[in-house]
């Protein structure tokens, strides 16, 4: 992904007045590969689209179409909480870095009690909406940048797909992530390994291989896992899901 799409300035939010339209007229109805169960509007290639809403915007150095794709992490973190919808049944969930809204809408189908989906991208936030419409389910979204906000756990859990693709991003998320932790969410991410994956803090509780798009990825199947902050992973997955359910 770092080589195709790196990332550029935020959005002007109001200069595509109708995102909702321009996000079901640029992207088709697909469903998730590894998650066949939920569908979402996704772009076949990302730089048509990324010069497309630059063009609509009339600006340039936008932020690439996050939304219009199912990312590695958030397949298989996704596939994880609906095998195992221990982890987040009844509970309250937040899906940072929400894309397409993917995973919240996988902890929704999972039997979360509410899911927030939160992403500093208007347009993510757009495309999640129409999502979990397409899906059946209902999420509240948050526009504002978190990471900066006290480690309160207003969440149980905290579900992070596909974040740790930018240095300074990477760096604030971990540090929101284990705040949270600190405060008692429970935190899983699903990660292909990016490059600024802090896999030294963390530990893996399961691997998946993902279909992905070769255009993003330059690669059809990306080796992914589900990780746990290594501070406040338990020994198994029985002793996870049992802590979680006593929440
Ligand atoms: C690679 S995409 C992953 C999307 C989705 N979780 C998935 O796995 O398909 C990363 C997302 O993180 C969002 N993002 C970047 N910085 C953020 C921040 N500070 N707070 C919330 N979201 C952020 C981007 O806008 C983008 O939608």
């Amino acid at each position: 992904m770092e080589a195709h799409l790196q990332v550029g300035r935020p959005l002007n939010l109001n200069t595509i007045a109708d995102k909702a339209a321009f996000i079901s007229a640029n992207t088709r109805l697909r469903p998730v590969p590894l998650v066949p169960e939920i569908t979402i509007y996704v772009a076949d290639e990302a730089v048509p689209l990324w010069h497309k809403t630059e063009e609509e915007i009339g600006e340039q150095g936008l932020p690439p179409p996050f939304w219009a794709f199912a990312w590695a992490g958030g397949q298989a973190l996704a596939r994880h909480i609906l095998d195992h919808s221990e982890l987040v049944g009844g509970k309250t969930v937040l899906d940072l870095g929400s894309g397409s809204g993917l995973v919240g809408i996988a902890a929704m189908k999972a039997g979360a009690s509410a899911v927030t989906v939160a992403d500093i991208d208007e347009f993510a936030l757009t495309a999640a909406a129409l999502n979990a419409v397409q899906n059946n389910v209902t999420i509240k979204a948050v526009a504002t940048d978190l990471l900066d906000c006290a480690g309160d756990a207003r969440w149980d859990v905290i579900l992070a797909g596909d974040i740790f693709y930018e240095r300074d991003t990477a760096a604030r998320a971990f540090d929101f992530l284990r705040r949270n932790a600190e405060h008692g969410a429970a935190v899983l991410i699903g990660d292909p390994g990016r490059s600024y994956l802090p896999r030294d803090k963390l530990r893996k509780v399961a691997s998946y291989s993902v279909p992905v798009t070769r255009d993003l990825e330059d690669m059809e199947i990306k080796q992914t896992a589900v990780w746990m902050l290594r501070e406040f992973a338990l020994d198994d997955h029985a002793e996870t899901a049992a802590a979680l359910a006593a929440l």
